[in-house]
C-alpha cells in the first residue's frame, strides 16, 4: 500500500499525464485535487491519443476508481463532453466520481475571465480563459456555485437570483457585455447537474475507508509548482495549489496518508502564459525544442498556444524540491534534447541590478524578473534515445546530464521518459517504494 502524489516540478505540461498514467496501473484511486478544464493532458494508448482537461488519465485503466476532488472547479460542459469522449471509444466510466463540495465554473466566470484578461493590457497573465480565476474567487467569497447546489433546484435557484444580477452588473458596467439570463442558466445547468448525477458523491470518505483498507491511492496534481498561487511566480499563476501541500486540502485528506511525493519535470523548460522564464530561448534553440518530434509538439492541449521553451532550469528545481519535499523525479521528454549540439542548464542566477548571484529563488517576485540565469554547458549525447530501456542503455551524455540534475537537486531521478508511449520509459528506481528521501537525505 502507498499513497502518492504526483506534482508537476515547473510550470505545467511537465508530462504528468504519462507519469500518472504508468502508475496509475497499480492505483486503486486516482485523486485529482485541484485545478479545472485548465489542464490538458495527452496520453497515448495502442495508437491512440486521449485528450484530458478534468477527468484523471487513470480512467484508462479498469478497475481504477478516478475522482475530481472537492478542492476542483469543474465545467459542467466540459466535463460532459469530455465524458462522452471517452465513452465514445468504449472506454468504461462507471468508477468516475466527482465531489459534491467542488465548485462550478459557470458561464458567468468564463466570460469574466476573458473580459478581464483582455482589459488588463501589459498586466495580462495570459490564463486559458476557462474561468479558472473567477471560480475560485466566488469560492474564496463563499458565493461559488457546488456540484451539489446543481443536484438541488430549489437552493441552486435562490442562489442564481441573487448572484446573476450581480455579475450582470460586473459584465455590463465593467466590460460593456451582454448580461446573463438567471432562468436560462438554471435550466441549462440543472439538466448538466441530473446528467452528472451518477458521478456525484462525497470522494473524501471514498479516500479514507480506502486508507482504511490499506489500498493504492495516487493524487494527481495538473499545472505546476511555479503556477501554484502561494508559491509560484505570483501573479503569474493559476487561482489553485498545484504543490504537494495542496493535494490534502484538496482531496479531502489529512499529511499523515501520505507516503511519498514525484515531481515530475522536462528535460528542459516550457511555461505558457506570461511571468518570468529566465532560461527561454527566443531563437534558434527555442524554435527546435518546440518543434522536435511530431509527438511533443510543444502546443497547449488547452489552449493551443505555442508554449514558450528554454534550457532546464535547476534554480526552479531546488525550490520545487522544497516546497513539495520532492522524494523523487521523473524527468520526461529527454528524448527531444538527442539533436542538440551543446545542452545549457541553468545552476543559478545572476541579479541584472547588482550582480549578486542567487542559488535559490528570490523570494520577491519582482527580483525573479531581474534574473538572468548561470549556464553549465554539457555537450549533446547526438544519438536516439527513444529505444532506450535502461538507465546503462542511454548514451553515457545523457546519463551525465541526468546525474547532474539529480545532484543539483539532491533528489534521486526515479523515471526518464524517451517518448510519448507507455513502454518508452526507464524506470531507474522504485518510485513508489525507493528510499524516504526526505528522511533520509535533508535531515541528516
Ligand atoms: P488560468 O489557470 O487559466 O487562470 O491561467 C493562469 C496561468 O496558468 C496562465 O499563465 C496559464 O497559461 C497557466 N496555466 C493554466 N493551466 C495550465 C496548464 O495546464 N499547463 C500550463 N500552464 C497552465
Amino acid at each position: 500500500m502507498a499513497n502518492v502524489i504526483v506534482v508537476g516540478a515547473q510550470f505545467g505540461d511537465e508530462g504528468k499525464a504519462k507519469v500518472t498514467d504508468l502508475l496509475s496501473k497499480n492505483s486503486d484511486i486516482v485523486a485529482r485535487y485541484q485545478g479545472g478544464s485548465n489542464a490538458g493532458h495527452t496520453v497515448v494508448v495502442e495508437g491512440e491519443t486521449y485528450k484530458f482537461h478534468l477527468i484523471p488519465s487513470g480512467i484508462l485503466y479498469k478497475g481504477t476508481i478516478c475522482m475530481l476532488g472537492p478542492g476542483m472547479v469543474i465545467d459542467p460542459k466540459a466535463f460532459i463532453k469530455e465524458l462522452e469522449g471517452l465513452l465514445a471509444c468504449g472506454q468504461d466510466v462507471s468508477l468516475l466520481k466527482v465531489s459534491t463540495t467542488a465548485h462550478v465554473t459557470m458561464p458567468y466566470h468564463l466570460a469574466i475571465d476573458a473580459a478581464e484578461e483582455d482589459s488588463r493590457g501589459s498586466l495580462k497573465i495570459g490564463t486559458t480563459k476557462r474561468g479558472i480565476g473567477p471560480t475560485y474567487a466566488d469560492k474564496c467569497d463563499r458565493i461559488g456555485i457546488r456540484m451539489e447546489d446543481l443536484l438541488a433546484p430549489d437552493v441552486f435557484r435562490s442562489k442564481l437570483e441573487w448572484l446573476v444580477p450581480k455579475k450582470n452588473i460586473i459584465l455590463e458596467r465593467l466590460y460593456d457585455l451582454p448580461p446573463m439570463d438567471a432562468k436560462q442558466i438554471f435550466d441549462e445547468y440543472i439538466a448538466y447537474g441530473e446528467m452528472m448525477r451518477p458521478y456525484i458523491c462525497d470522494t473524501s470518505a471514498i479516500i479514507f475507508q480506502a486508507v482504511k483498507e490499506r489500498k493504492n491511492i495516487l493524487f494527481e496534481g495538473a499545472q505546476g509548482t511555479l503556477l501554484d498561487l502561494d508559491h509560484g511566480s505570483y501573479p503569474y499563476v493559476t487561482s489553485s495549489s498545484p504543490s504537494a501541500g495542496g493535494a490534502c486540502v484538496g482531496a479531502g485528506i489529512g499529511p499523515t496518508v501520505i507516503d511519498r511525493v514525484i515531481g515530475v519535470s522536462k528535460a528542459y523548460l516550457t511555461r505558457v502564459g506570461e511571468g518570468p522564464f529566465p532560461t527561454e530561448q527566443h531563437g534558434e534553440v527555442g524554435d527546435q525544442l518546440r518543434q522536435v518530434g511530431k509527438a511533443w509538439a510543444e502546443v497547449g492541449v488547452t489552449t493551443g498556444r505555442p508554449r514558450r521553451c528554454g534550457w532546464f532550469d535547476c534554480v526552479l528545481g531546488r525550490y520545487s524540491a522544497r516546497i513539495n519535499g520532492l522524494d523523487c523525479l521523473a524527468v520526461t521528454k529527454l528524448d527531444v534534447l538527442d539533436e542538440f549540439d551543446q545542452i545549457k542548464v541553468c545552476i543559478a542566477y545572476r541579479d541584472t541590478q547588482d550582480g549578486s548571484v542567487y542559488r535559490d529563488l528570490p523570494a520577491m517576485a519582482g527580483a525573479f524578473s531581474r534574473m538572468e540565469p548561470i549556464y553549465e554547458t554539457f555537450a549533446g549525447w547526438k544519438k536516439p534515445t527513444n529505444h532506450c530501456r535502461s538507465f546503462a542503455e542511454l548514451p553515457m551524455q545523457a546519463q551525465k546530464y541526468l546525474d547532474f540534475i539529480s545532484s543539483e537537486l539532491d533528489v534521486p531521478v526515479a523515471i526518464v521518459s524517451v517518448g510519448p508511449k507507455r513502454d518508452q520509459t526507464i524506470v531507474i528506481e522504485d518510485p513508489i517504494h525507493g528510499p524516504k528521501r526526505v528522511l533520509s537525505s535533508v535531515i541528516n
